[in-house]
């Protein structure tokens, strides 16, 4: 579980840089009514899932007001001409909050005006991973008939977005499901694997569950989904673990990012890489190794750019009986404040046959994405690296 915490904790770290000058309020309310927050579910939990609606809006942003039936959603600060943000939460195994809810929710709230509606499920998703799935059927009905409701009050269905975490992801699926595939969208932050990667897609986060169906995974090494389940999957750092403490990109999450929901690809895989400290983005280069000779083993280079103040490293590995091998440095600073690159060999010596003491080669970068205009520079030829060895070269690419 302390994975689960630790990749839950990332979401609020991503979503903090977003709120720097957004102060968190404490409870004050303008209307009047008190905030209701969270329950805590004991080992003495019961028999009903106690699923709570609380709704933020951006005059209070930091405070749930409870929302129990038609009457409710009515009288209060709900606007059903303003799109609606469902978040719905995972697997909570010691019955607690998510650390993580508040400061999404102000971070939604911050970037536009919108009803934001956390689902309190902490009741049915506490103690063995395997009763919160139990569970989520039922889970998935009581939010379907929410969204009934909403929709009786004259709310588009389009302008449904649902944001599930983890085993909410699929629980998330399920409500979209139940709503034929009509609600506008689906974001699945790290959607949960165990139980799901082999069930069938009426079972789980498929595409057919929304409009427009997305999911970042960011722990499928773990408790994560690897296979793809929405329309777009992004795979942040190769979708496993990730560098620092983990953590996401929320602007995929924040607008529709011009997204056109009459022609959607389908399983789209997407790769992207972030660094490890904030604001979390990083540059993207291409670097190349070309040998001047075709190998009988393979040949590794580590490639390590130098800024004046950061310093980014990636592996070149090329196969055997192949003359050139590529990768992808994600560094901190643009490719034009790169001001060198090092070069280093590293030999797979075994003691019955030692490898060539050196390569020669030539080595190319690109800054990506790469287009018409931004072609690859390279060193001129031919670089020689001796094994184990920094060769470190000027790296003239100035800023436009
Ligand atoms: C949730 O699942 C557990 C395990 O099956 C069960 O004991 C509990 O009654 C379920 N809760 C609800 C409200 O169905
Ligand atoms: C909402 O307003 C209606 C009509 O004014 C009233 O009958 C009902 O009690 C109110 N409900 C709540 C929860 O305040
Ligand atoms: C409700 O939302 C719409 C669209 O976002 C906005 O134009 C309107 O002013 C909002 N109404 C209230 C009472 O905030
Ligand atoms: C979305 O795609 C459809 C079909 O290709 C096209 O007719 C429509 O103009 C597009 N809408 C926008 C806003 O680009
Ligand atoms: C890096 O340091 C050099 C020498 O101090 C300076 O001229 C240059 O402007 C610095 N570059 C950046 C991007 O800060
Ligand atoms: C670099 O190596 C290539 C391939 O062997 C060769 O054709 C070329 O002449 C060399 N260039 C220089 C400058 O040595």
């Amino acid at each position: 579980m302390v994975e689960d915490l630790k990749r839950l904790l990332l979401v609020v770290l991503a979503v903090l840089w977003l709120l720097s000058s957004a102060q968190a309020g404490n409870t004050d309310r303008l209307s009047g009514h008190h905030c209701t927050d969270f329950q805590t579910a004991n080992f003495l939990r019961g028999s009903k899932l106690k699923v709570q609606f609380l709704l933020f809006t951006s005059s209070s942003p930091s405070c749930g007001e409870l929302i129990l039936a038609d009457d409710g959603i009515k009288n209060g600060s709900f606007n059903s001409s303003s799109e609606t943000k469902i978040i719905i939460h995972g697997f909570r195994a010691l019955g607690t909050k998510p650390s993580w809810i508040e400061g999404l929710v102000q971070a939604i709230l911050h970037t536009s005006q919108v009803n934001v509606i956390a689902v309190d499920w902490v009741y049915g998703s506490t103690g063995a991973y395997a009763s919160a799935v139990e569970n989520v059927t039922q889970l998935a009905l009581s939010i379907s008939q929410f969204i009934s409701k909403l929709l009786a009050l004259g709310v588009s269905r389009t302008s449904i977005h649902i944001i599930g975490v983890s085993l909410g992801a699929h629980v998330g699926g399920l409500v979209g499901h139940f709503h034929g595939g009509q609600l506008g969208r689906i974001t699945a932050l790290d959607p949960a694997g165990p139980k799901y990667t082999r069930a069938s897609p009426e079972e789980r986060l498929d595409p057919g569950d929304a409009l427009f169906v997305e999911a970042v995974h960011t722990d499928a090494d773990n408790f994560g989904i690897r296979i793809p389940v929405g329309h777009i999957d992004y795979f942040v750092n190769g979708g496993k673990d990730q560098p620092g403490c983990p953590r996401f990109i929320s602007a995929g999450l924040l607008e529709q990012a011009g997204v056109n929901m009459s022609k959607l690809p389908k399983e789209v895989k997407v790769y992207l890489m972030t660094s490890p400290s904030a604001p979390f983005c990083v540059y993207h280069s291409l670097v190349e190794f070309h040998l001047q000779k075709k190998r009988n083993r393979v040949t590794s280079i580590e490639i390590t750019f130098f800024s004046n103040s950061t310093q980014d490293t990636a592996k070149i590995t090329i196969p055997t009986h192949q003359d050139m091998g590529k990768r992808l440095l994600a560094h901190q600073v643009p490719l034009c404040q790169i001001n060198s690159v090092t070069l280093k060999y590293i030999p797979k010596n075994r003691f019955w046959r030692k490898d060539e003491p050196s390569i020669v080669g030539k080595f190319c970068v690109a800054p990506l994405p790469l287009s018409s205009s931004r072609t690859m520079s390279c060193l001129p030829w031919n670089l020689t690296l001796p094994s184990k060895t920094d060769i470190s070269y000027d790296l003239p690419t100035a800023c436009a």
